[in-house]
């Protein structure tokens, strides 16, 4: 690790199964985020990087080894002080985007706020959350009456972009993506990458973004396979 890492999100001696799944298991020794950087976490389907992500921002927890993640581990906290630490701590950008139909773009902006008041003090330290809000959009490219729009109405590329700005908004510290550039051409792609990682380092985030193609490795601080994260252990020997 770098001796100037101020570690955001580490993981140490992390083994997880799925209840009832003998396929698959997560066995990392060792990984660390540091504040404010850029990492690519590459690997095929199905080898559990979606996985790992829910793992760090402590959606599930691991059998054995701790998550830490700015300077908590997320297990030591009840479910509901957990949802509460992962909505300031953390800004998602999912592989569907999971925006809300029925809602507006403003109220899918704004979102995360309802359940994280550091952000919201950020927030609104310009003015108000929805002046923020609308900040985003434009710095995103989206059209400016697009805060009134229904979610359902939006292309592809602007649900993408809304999705961006509800994870920016607030300025947590770290930004998860998860394949958010997996439907797009590559000329839209790098169009994304450069908005995204403008946006991320104006805020300050540290970024891990998970996805199958190494051609976005140019955009990163740092590439890491899963597969190399990976560590056999007795669970996985069993099975062989
Ligand atoms: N909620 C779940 N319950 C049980 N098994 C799951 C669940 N989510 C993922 N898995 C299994 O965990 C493995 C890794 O999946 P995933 O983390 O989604 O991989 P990736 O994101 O790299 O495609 C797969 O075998 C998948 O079937
Ligand atoms: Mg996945």
């Amino acid at each position: 690790m770098d001796l100037d890492c101020e570690p955001i999100v580490a993981l140490h001696q992390v083994s997880f199964t799925w209840p009832g799944s003998r396929q698959f298991a997560l066995n990392i020794d060792s990984f660390t985020l540091c504040r404010g950087e850029r990492v690519l976490l590459l690997g095929h389907s199905g080898s559990g990087k979606s996985t790992l992500l829910s793992l760090l921002c402590g959606v599930i927890t691991p059998q054995q080894g701790t998550v830490t993640l700015a300077g908590t581990n997320p297990a030591s906290l009840s479910v509901a002080q957990r949802d509460r630490f992962r909505a300031e701590n953390v800004g998602v950008i999912f592989q569907q985007f999971n925006l809300l139909p029925y809602g507006s773009v403003a109220d899918n902006v704004l979102l995360p706020l309802a359940f994280a008041p550091k952000r919201r003090q950020r927030a609104e330290q310009g003015g108000n959350s929805m002046a923020e809000a609308q900040r985003l959009c434009a710095a995103l490219q989206l059209p400016d009456q697009i805060l009134s729009a229904r979610t359902s109405e939006l292309s592809v590329g602007q649900q993408q972009r809304v999705a961006v700005a509800r994870a920016l908004i607030g300025q947590p510290a770290v930004i998860i993506a998860d394949e958010p550039t997996s439907a797009l051409d590559h000329d839209s792609q790098q169009a994304f990458m450069n908005l995204l990682l403008h946006q991320v380092a104006d805020s300050n985030a540290s970024l891990l973004m998970v996805s199958h193609d190494p051609s976005l490795a140019d955009y990163f601080d740092r590439v890491v396979r899963i597969e190399d994260l990976q560590t056999a252990t007795p669970q996985v020997e069993a099975l062989c």
